[in-house]
């Protein structure tokens, strides 16, 4: 009796049934890994809808009126007068950081930029000596907090990126971090390595011996530890150039990891053709763009992914998304959550940005939180669609 009570029960928490849904939103098929241009400011949906969930994977859905009638076996949850969509797919973060940099945020209240802040010894480099003196645990700890927050705030899935370690030892501890967090399972998590985020003290005056370190020892030694998933460069001026960037992507190449990279946030230097030319997922930022940059993405598997959290905070321009959709290019919106230039992973504040600051349609904007999203971070077959 016992056996078969448990049983019953084990079967009843696997499936969960959603009935009476106002709308069911994003519902695409099998093939559609993205939408570009026009498509943009479609998302199918069906009214009154019901969903069918088997163990976290979604098994059917419909009309209403065809709903399964026999109801033993589910958990039933009521959503009357309610909308049901994807969760948010953020596909670029910093969310594993130690401690804050309101400091900096101050600085930049009486003027400094962000390129100020960081020669006066703030920015990436100040995030650094955090994490380095902060314990593998605590750093859990600190990041599993804002986990939570995102989590709450409506995001299902999230990349996360190292990059404020930049030593061998350090950057291990925030893709361990990383892996523990996906390991939690509460979250999908994509882990990216971004040991070329900015040049570490010691490396100042010998910037060659840093990329060979990424190049010889960070990117083998971690993916052979199965701890990243993407590589990522900071290909900006005072950074990494285009030319240490190609050596890190080839680097990469050599081992199957696929490019996201950081481009074109304060100069334009030819960065998106290089991202596209290494077969990059992504190319994030793009708050300086040329017509030329748009003509590179153009019918490519590249996707431009906007992070209009950081403009706002740092008050630089905005991604021009009407150009890029326009052309007829995707979009996704990801939120930068990281202690400097994007201090929250608030992805409904991210689509609100996008409509308000950046002329985005809302169903444009959920479409870049979502299915695009998704495939930002190769996720798109998981997540980002009812499908
Ligand atoms: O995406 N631009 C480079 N990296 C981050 C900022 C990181 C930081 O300031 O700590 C960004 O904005
Ligand atoms: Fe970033």
């Amino acid at each position: 009796m016992g056996k078969t009570r448990k049983y019953d029960l084990k079967i009843k928490m696997s499936y969960t049934l959603l009935i009476n849904i106002k709308k069911l939103l994003q519902i695409r098929d099998r093939g559609t890994s993205y939408v570009s241009g026009k498509e943009m400011s479609e998302i199918p949906s069906i009214e009154s809808a019901y969903l069918v969930i088997n163990n976290g994977i979604i098994e059917e859905f419909g009309e209403m009126k065809n709903s399964p009638k026999d109801l033993e076996k589910f958990n039933i949850i009521d959503c009357k007068g309610k909308m049901v969509l994807p969760s948010w797919c953020d596909s670029h973060s910093h969310i594993v950081f130690s401690g804050n940099r309101s400091n900096e945020f101050i600085d930049r209240i009486k003027g400094l930029t962000y390129n100020e802040i960081a020669s006066n010894g703030g920015g990436i480099l100040n995030s650094v000596d955090n994490l380095r003196n902060t314990s593998k645990k605590d750093l859990l700890e600190q990041s599993l907090i804002r986990i939570k927050e995102v989590i709450s705030q409506g995001t299902g899935a999230i990349e996360i990126k190292s990059g404020y370690g930049l030593n061998m030892e350090s950057e291990r501890k925030m893709l361990e971090v990383i892996s523990e967090i996906k390991a939690e399972n509460n979250i999908l998590v994509k882990s990216t390595f971004l040991g070329a985020h900015a040049f570490p003290r010691e490396f100042l005056n010998k910037k060659n011996e840093y990329i060979n370190l990424i190049v010889n020892k960070m990117i083998p030694e971690y993916n052979n530890a199965k701890l990243i998933d993407f590589v990522d460069v900071f290909c900006e001026k005072g950074y990494f150039s285009l030319e240490d960037t190609a050596q890190i992507l080839e680097a990469a190449a050599k081992y199957g990891l696929v490019p996201k990279i950081h481009v074109n946030q304060f100069n334009n230097f030819g960065g998106v053709a290089l991202a596209v030319k290494h077969n990059s997922l992504s190319v994030d930022h793009l708050e300086v763009l040329t017509k030329h940059d748009i003509a590179a993405l153009k019918d490519r598997i590249t996707i431009p992914v906007a992070l209009p959290g950081c403009s706002f905070f740092l008050g630089i321009p905005y991604t021009p998304a009407r150009d890029l959709i326009d052309s007829g290019l995707p979009l996704a919106l990801a939120s930068d959550y990281n202690p400097g230039s994007a201090p929250s992973g608030n992805m409904n504040f991210v689509i609100s940005l996008a409509c308000i600051k950046m002329g985005m349609l809302p169903e444009e904007a959920i479409n870049a939180a979502t299915i695009n999203g998704a495939y930002a971070m190769g996720l798109e077959k998981e997540v980002g669609s009812i499908t």
